[in-house]
Formats: C-alpha cells, sequence, structure tokens
C-alpha cells in the first residue's frame, strides 16, 4: 500500500467522551504561516484549504486549532470553517482557550476565569459552530486551575462546550479538575527524543481514568515551535534505524512511537505541507516491533 491509500482508520479508534475518533488527527497550528504563531510568511491560502480537505479526505476526524493560531493574513479556525463547513457528521474539533494574542499578534495576558466565556465564543464565530466538541483549557503557568476549570464547567452547563480538556498541566492539575467535572483530553508536549518523567506520569494516570492523552511536538520534538517547516529535529540513531527498516521516515517512527505509547494515547501531527500529512496518516497504520520500542525508549531515556 502507498502512503496516499493507507487512511486514519488504520490507527484505531478512541472516543472523546461519546465522540469517536481516530487516533491519528491532524493540527492546524501549521495551516497558518512559515512561522508557528509570529509574524511569518503567511501560508499560501488554497493550499492550506487542500490539506485540511485532504485530511479529512483521509479519514481524519479529530482536529485540534485554537483561535490564537493566526499569522498576519490566516485564521487557523477561518481556513477549516471556509475547507470543510457544512462539517461532516463525524468531525471532532478541539480547541484551546486560556492563552490571548491581540490583532497584532502579540501575545497579552492570559484569560482570567471571567474572560474565558469570550475566548469560547470567539471560537465558535470563527468556525460558524453553536458548541465546541472539546475545549482545553490551556495552563498559562497558573499553580491552581480550578477557578479556570471550574469557568469553562459553567460554559459546558451552560451548553457552548460539549467536552472538557486541560493542556499543558502536572499530575495535581488533572486531580484538580477532575473534583470540578469530567475530563476527556490532556493536551501535553511529549516526543520521543524528550524524556519526561512527569509526562510519562500523566499519561499513565490519563489511561487509568480513560482520558486521552494527546501529545504536541511529537514530530517537531526538541525544536518545538521553532521547526521550521519542514525540518524537525536532529533525529536519534535509534529513530532513524527503526525507519530504514520500516522504508519510512523520521517523522512516521516519530509519530509511530507516539502511538504505541496506549491506546488512549492520540496523534495530532501538525502540517502545511500535502505530502506530510499522507505521510503522517500512513504512520497510523506503523506496526513497531517490541525490540524497536525497547531500542526508542532506550535512547530517550539515555536523552535524560
Ligand atoms: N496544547 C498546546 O499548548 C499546544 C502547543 C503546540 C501545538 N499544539 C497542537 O499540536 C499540534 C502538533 O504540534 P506542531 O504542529 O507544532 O508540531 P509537530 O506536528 O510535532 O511538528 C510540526 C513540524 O514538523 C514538520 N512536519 C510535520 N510532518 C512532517 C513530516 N512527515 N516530515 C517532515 N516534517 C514534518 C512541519 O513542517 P511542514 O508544515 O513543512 O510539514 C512542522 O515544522 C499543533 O498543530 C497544534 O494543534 C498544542
Amino acid at each position: 500500500m502507498t502512503a496516499e491509500t493507507i487512511t486514519a482508520e488504520a490507527s484505531g479508534i478512541w472516543k472523546l467522551g461519546d465522540l469517536p475518533v481516530h487516533r491519528l488527527g491532524f493540527g492546524a497550528m501549521r495551516l497558518t504561516g512559515s512561522a508557528a504563531f509570529h509574524l511569518g510568511t503567511p501560508s499560501d491560502r488554497e493550499r492550506s484549504l487542500a490539506v485540511l480537505r485532504k485530511a479529512v479526505e483521509l479519514g481524519v476526524n479529530h482536529i485540534d486549532t485554537a483561535a490564537f493560531y493566526f499569522s498576519s493574513l490566516r485564521s487557523a479556525n477561518e481556513l477549516i470553517n471556509t475547507a470543510l463547513s457544512p462539517y461532516p457528521d463525524d468531525l471532532v474539533i478541539a480547541t484551546k482557550v486560556g492563552p490571548y494574542r491581540d490583532y497584532h499578534g502579540e501575545w497579552g495576558t492570559a484569560a482570567r476565569p471571567d474572560q474565558l466565556r469570550g475566548h469560547v465564543e470567539e471560537n465558535l464565530r470563527q468556525l460558524g459552530r453553536d458548541h465546541l466538541d472539546v475545549v482545553h483549557l490551556r495552563r498559562m503557568r497558573q499553580d491552581s486551575i480550578a477557578e479556570h476549570f471550574g469557568a469553562l464547567a459553567e460554559l459546558r452547563e451552560a451548553g457552548l462546550i460539549r467536552h472538557l480538556a486541560i493542556s499543558s498541566v502536572e499530575p495535581r492539575h488533572l486531580a484538580e479538575a477532575l473534583e470540578i467535572a469530567p475530563v476527556v483530553s490532556v493536551q501535553n508536549r511529549y516526543a520521543v527524543d524528550r524524556p519526561d518523567p512527569e509526562g510519562d506520569e500523566v499519561l499513565r494516570l490519563c489511561g487509568e481514568h480513560g482520558i486521552a492523552f494527546v501529545p504536541f511536538y511529537a514530530v517537531a520534538g526538541e525544536a518545538g515551535e521553532a521547526a521550521e517547516a519542514g525540518s524537525t529535529t536532529a533525529h536519534d540513531e535509534a529513530v532513524l534505524s527503526v525507519a530504514r527498516a520500516h522504508g519510512v521516515s523520521p517523522a512516521q517512527i516519530r509519530i509511530a512511537w507516539t502511538l504505541h505509547q496506549g491506546p488512549h494515547v492520540l496523534a495530532i501531527p501538525g502540517t502545511g505541507n500535502p505530502r506530510h500529512l499522507a505521510e503522517n496518516v500512513a504512520a497510523g497504520a506503523l506496526r513497531l516491533t517490541d525490540e524497536e520500542r525497547a531500542r526508542l525508549d532506550e535512547a530517550r531515556a539515555r536523552r535524560g
């Protein structure tokens, strides 16, 4: 099978609350321009729209986005709305609130709890929806997330949000949130080249509670948001050798490793490149041997 004929179905299914999604999803952050957030060169609009349509054609039904994903001329939410609405019934759009950027793209003060309704409404307007499927509270270094998460729980009660989620959290924040309302997803930075005992613990806790664990920068790795389009960070020899054995790219092995961390672990690789999209979806069909997984895990531990 070529990359183009493999669909996201091959990655299996996980339920975000009552919403089933293929475990291989898509992150919209790279659709807006040459730099992740900042005022880099805006993306080619038609190319970004084509990537979104192709993603859905390839079976992707979980898209992660945010109102703060924009460059001078492009907004991820507007691109999603234009490319995909009327939305397919099975499409789950997850978004994030908390961080704030002004009209010039400068980062402002993170939202206070009473400002979160405005953040949710901005996403509703841009996506053209009456409610949001999944909303992550993106923690902005606050020690306790209780007040912010409580404010989102009220918006869920009011019918603006179907399911709640949290992002960039430690185990204690997950416990705090679960005291307040159900959590369907935790989105944290997590990658094969980043030893992260606390992240491992959050991943394990999510599994115990039946919550999705959704890594970001799984492909970008150490480079994070600074990863230049198409150039991921230097790969460990372990990643390169497993990639050679399967005849696939290192990025695909990074995604496969992510999905092998547990049935509740989802992938949301971000790309503005149609070829990378097909590759990333095809990575959902890769099956690593125990020996290969051990080799990747050992290389990760050695970085610690
Ligand atoms: N919760 C949070 O705080 C948070 C933070 C950051 C991101 N996120 C979410 O997580 C998603 C994933 O993060 P991300 O998009 O930054 O990082 P990523 O998926 O780890 O990596 C994206 C980078 O890797 C490149 N890339 C993607 N597929 C590739 C392939 N097959 N071969 C070679 N290069 C490839 C992309 O360039 P090309 O465009 O050229 O392919 C881009 O530079 C985001 O899109 C966003 O939705 C959440």
